[in-house]
């Protein structure tokens, strides 16, 4: 049961603010610390199509370094009008302090 996560690196080499980019199965993610919370997204802003490494983390969002774009780490939804398409998100879980990621992405439809 939950074969389908991927191990990634310890918890303690992500501070919270920091994001890390790591591919897994050829998908992109970033995997941030939000003040301690830990969340995975596609490393991909849906404006115009930028990594969104290097992204301002501020509570649970994460602002595209390109034209500032907000994005909810929990849900990807974005904030304003540039774009409305969400972000993927994947599950992570910590097991024996590492992060690990489910690459299946949460999107329904
Ligand atoms: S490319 Fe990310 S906000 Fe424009």
């Amino acid at each position: 049961m939950n074969s389908e996560y991927t191990r990634l690196f310890p918890v303690a080499d992500l501070s919270p603010g920091q994001a890390k980019a790591v591919e897994i199965d050829g998908v992109d993610l970033l995997v941030c610390n939000a003040k301690g919370d830990f969340y995975a997204v596609q490393n991909m802003c849906t404006h115009q199509k930028a990594k969104l490494e290097g992204g301002r983390i501020r509570n649970c969002f994460i602002s595209c370094p390109v034209h500032g774009v907000m994005f909810d780490l929990k849900t990807g939804v974005p904030k304003g009008t540039m774009t409305t398409i969400p972000l993927k998100t994947y599950d992570l879980r910590v097991v024996d302090e590492h992060l690990e990621v489910c690459v299946k992405d949460n999107t329904l439809a």
